[in-house]
């Protein structure tokens, strides 16, 4: 079991990083809602209690009991956390006279103090609160202290308990990350050899242990997280995993042959399945993107289950689920924690009855990425762009027709293989073409045409979950337009989408 921190989520928008943070300094760490804070356990190296938009002045503001950590390991207290500690322990929190959302800079910083140390007189820090500590318990000291803001950073007498009122998770704390690696490494003393190599022999010899001469079966979607956890399970039981990777007639111009070849030369046991007839037949006369969905969904099974029953013995189903599908995200307004719901999620059908085995749960998306370099998986599939499940059913705007598809793949075509000859590919982090149900008068020679609209979409994030319209250059976008109009018959207008999300989504549907 490696060592890790337990971090404590209190709500705040900024907990996955603090998660993030830890990680990145190859010390692996686990988010648990505040109200599920699991028993101390050897290999827990010290407890990080994270932000929250609650206050400790309301009377039900969330408490947990932990001084079995506070007795045993390192505790840190980020913001609400700090002000928890300082709180439960006879200070006075009190709402902020000033406004204290932003940069400030540390005005006195405590050499001596090992969370501070290296931490320079004058570093920005980033503030986000609605409360401020205004007085310590008397076994507290003040370890670091801004213009306004006196108790910045405290340290608890005799305990290796601090609190800090910044954010140190946020880029904006240009020295937040020393601030983080000085409470991991130096205080708790975390060896920090979580690397991609370590967690790669780690779980290969888990899944060994967990699967041994049983079968494995894994649904391959070309993107990266199947593919990596598939090249995981290989290398840890080979021709014992099966994949199955099921042309649904909704994935991009090509794809199914060149990404089956590549799982092929990966060495991977994969089988491909034709399976467009049965999900076009499926669609058929259906505009309603949730009905498409749903579709979509209830055919994959089907197809999946086909190919399942062929294999004899099979025990287990492996999936490509990641840490931020399973993060049990904090209701801080209501007593309950709920699970997101995500389409990776629940997936398996009560019929299958097989175990289920997810071997990158515990990781975020880039470092399955990294694990995935690590495994020397081929780039193309690595670096690709998120392609929505549903695939270009939910980019053809009304019903599908196997005619439609092929139009919005020769489109979807000429713009990705663009954004690549331009070098422009990975420098949005999304990209797609949408087919409208609308037709426009266009000419042609001398000849009237009434064809389809498309529409290009391209945009930068960091997630998904907000996004802008990447700023392409309009050279690229003549070209790309041009050519469109020119090769793609069915098509005589091609419009670019400047929304951002919020308030638009990134799919049209
Ligand atoms: P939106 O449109 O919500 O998309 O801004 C955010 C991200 O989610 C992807 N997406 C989906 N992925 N099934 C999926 O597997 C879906 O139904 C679906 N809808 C949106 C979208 O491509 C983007 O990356």
């Amino acid at each position: 079991m490696p060592e890790k921190i337990i971090i404590l989520d209190f709500g705040s928008q900024y907990t996955q990083l603090i998660a993030r943070r830890v990680r990145e300094l190859n010390v692996y760490c686990e988010i648990f809602p505040y109200n599920k804070l699991p028993e101390l356990t050897p290999d827990v190296k010290g407890l990080i209690l994270s932000g929250s938009p609650c206050s400790v002045r309301d009377a039900d503001h969330p408490n947990p009991d932990i001084s079995q950590y506070r007795s045993q390991v390192p505790v840190l207290g980020v913001c609400y956390g700090a002000q928890l500690l300082a709180h439960e322990n006879g200070g006075e929190v009190l709402p902020s006279t000033i406004r204290e959302y932003g940069r400030a800079r540390l005005g006195e910083v405590h050499a001596t103090s090992r969370l501070m140390k290296e931490i320079t007189i004058g570093s920005q820090v980033w503030m986000s609160h609605g409360d401020t500590i205004k007085h310590i318990p008397g076994n507290f000291e003040i370890i670091a202290s801004t213009d306004s803001v006196a108790v910045a950073a405290y340290k608890i007498a005799d305990e290796e308990t601090y609190g800090i009122q910044f954010h140190p998770e946020v880029t904006h704390s240009t020295e937040g990350k020393t601030v983080l690696r000085n409470f991991v490494v130096h205080i708790c003393a975390c060896s920090q050899d979580w690397t991609p190599d370590q967690f790669i022999e780690t779980t290969v010899a888990d899944l060994q242990n967990q699967i041994g001469d049983d079968k494995v079966v894994l649904g391959l979607s070309g993107g990266v997280d199947s593919s990596v956890a598939a090249m995981l399970i290989h290398q840890a039981i080979g021709k014992n995993l099966y994949c199955i990777f099921v042309d649904n007639g909704l994935l991009r111009k090509d794809e199914f042959e060149t990404v089956l070849e590549s799982y092929k030369h990966m060495g991977l046991n994969v089988k491909g399945v034709d399976a467009r007839d049965r999900f076009y037949s499926a669609l058929a006369g259906i505009s309603d993107p949730e009905l498409k969905r749903k579709a979509i969904g209830r055919v994959f099974i089907e197809v999946f289950d086909d190919e399942a029953h062929q294999l004899t013995d099979v025990k287990w189903l492996a999936q490509g689920t990641i840490y931020p599908d399973v993060i049990e995200s904090v209701s801080v307004k209501g007593p309950s924690a709920t699970i997101k719901s995500h389409h990776n999620v629940g997936g398996l059908p009560d019929f299958m009855k097989l175990k289920v085995v997810e071997p990158l749960k515990a990781l975020f998306k880039d470092e399955v990425r990294l694990v995935g370099k690590t495994l020397k998986i081929d780039d193309l599939i690595l670096s690709r762009h998120p392609f929505p499940g549903p695939g270009l059913a939910i980019r053809i705007i009304g019903d599908i027709t196997p005619q439609k598809v092929a139009v919005l793949q020769e489109v979807d075509h000429i713009f990705i293989s663009n954004l690549r000859k331009y070098e422009l590919y990975n420098e949005v982090w999304q990209a797609g073409a949408i087919l409208l149900p609308i037709q426009t008068v266009g000419v042609m020679g001398d000849e009237r045409t009434y064809e389809n609209v498309v529409s290009l979409r391209a945009v930068t994030s960091v997630d998904g979950m907000t996004a802008d319209w990447a700023h392409l250059p309009y050279e690229f976008l003549a070209n790309v337009s041009n050519e469109i109009i020119n090769k793609v018959k069915g098509v005589n207008r091609v419009v670019y989408d400047i929304s951002s999300k919020p308030p638009a989504t990134i799919e049209w549907e």
